[in-house]
């Protein structure tokens, strides 16, 4: 998943995932949004960032972005138990678990309860796949996505094939959908941010409208990258990463004993101005090459949304994927060509 050429297969269908998303987003604002707003915008972007994960999964689509609404209702429950789960994390997730039973009861039963949604639905569409590949019987394999590769690899128990399909479906959702959010929130913020993509995507993507963004192009969208990149500074979805200490550890005279969570704190380092300059503010070219083809240095640590090391986020190269063309496709939404 971490590979750049295994992602790279995928921009294809990515690409009509994020036409038919900007298709949504178009008819939602044309026909109740007045022409003028997309009501419920996150809730369409949920249905995105679900239909875009089903693509890497399960190798097909799933249905998320009919105009219709979900093909199939579950969806929605997925979407909400997803983000109802990481709300209640902030209590469950950070505090002894006897504390939190005895003190948080309705919090706690509510969390579990999503988790319960969250495997409910995700098992039903990997058991539909399963279920798929078991009745191919020798003929021709049909799309199988990521979790055709987990069930076929021989070294996996099927415990950790549905355990590692689920942690990526519950990991892809909130996620992209909120930094895709936080996205189009600056670029409205920052008209000359919003001129200048634009002016690069009629540039390297001419024909506009349906045309497919390939990875030839996205070579090319600096500022486009850019802009993600410089979201992902401002806003930390994820809110830093947890490790366990394996062994006693001494930072800046506090000793801390082996077994003690700690959290990085990565959101206060990327708006720290020792960091970053006018740390508070939009600014892509910040992460662009000068006239003189010189990048500004930043800490290896300063800037770290997706973690790092073995643990650090393995759906990154996909979720940058996904951000890449929605942002490139849906400016044909707001200057139709
Ligand atoms: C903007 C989007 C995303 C952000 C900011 C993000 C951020 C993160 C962070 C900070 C971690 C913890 C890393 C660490 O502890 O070092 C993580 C873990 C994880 N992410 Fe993401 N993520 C995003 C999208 C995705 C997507 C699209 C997927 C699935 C395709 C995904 C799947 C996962 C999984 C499965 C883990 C757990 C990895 C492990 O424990 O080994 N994430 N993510």
């Amino acid at each position: 998943m971490m590979q750049p050429r295994y992602v790279a297969t995928y921009t294809h269908d990515l690409n009509d995932t994020a036409l038919d998303a900007v298709d949504l987003l178009r008819h939602e604002r044309d026909t109740r949004g007045g022409g003028k707003v997309v009501p419920l915008m996150r809730d369409l972007l949920f249905r995105w960032a679900l239909e875009s994960i089903g693509v890497v999964l399960f190798g097909k689509r799933i249905g998320c972005l009919s105009l219709e609404g979900s093909a199939d209702p579950d969806t929605d429950a997925f979407a909400h138990a997803v983000n109802d789960m990481f709300t209640t994390s902030e209590r469950v997730g950070f505090l002894p678990l006897a504390f939190v039973k005895s003190f948080y009861r309705k919090i706690f039963a509510k969390h579990m309860a999503c988790w319960d949604t969250i495997y409910r639905v995700a098992k039903k569409y990997i058991d539909a796949q399963l279920n798929a590949m078991a009745e191919e019987d020798g003929k021709e394999e049909e799309a199988g996505g990521l979790v055709r590769q987990l069930a076929t690899n021989k070294e996996l128990t099927i415990k950790q094939v549905y355990a590692t399909a689920i942690d990526v479906m519950t990991g892809a959702v909130d996620t992209t959908t909120t930094a895709f959010q936080w996205c189009l929130y600056e670029l409205a913020r920052n008209p000359d941010v919003q001129e200048r993509l634009y002016a690069e995507l009629v540039r390297v993507v001419p024909d506009g409208r349906r045309e497919q963004i390939t990875q030839k192009h996205l070579i090319d969208l600096h500022y486009l990258k850019a802009c993600v990149k410089e979201t992902l500074r401002l806003y930390q979805i994820a809110g830093g990463y947890n490790r366990v200490l394996d062994q006693d550890t001494v930072i800046r005279g506090y000793k801390l004993p082996k077994g003690t969570v700690i959290a990085g704190a990565t959101p206060n380092l990327c708006r720290d101005s020792n960091y970053f300059e006018d740390a508070g503010e939009f600014k892509p070219e910040r992460w662009l090459r000068d006239a003189s083809g010189r990048k500004q240095e930043t800490h290896p640590f300063a800037y770290l949304p997706f973690g790092f090391g073995t643990r650090s986020c393995v759906g990154r190269r996909f979720a940058e994927l996904e951000m890449h063309l929605l942002l490139g496709q849906v400016r044909s939404s707001v200057h139709p060509s």
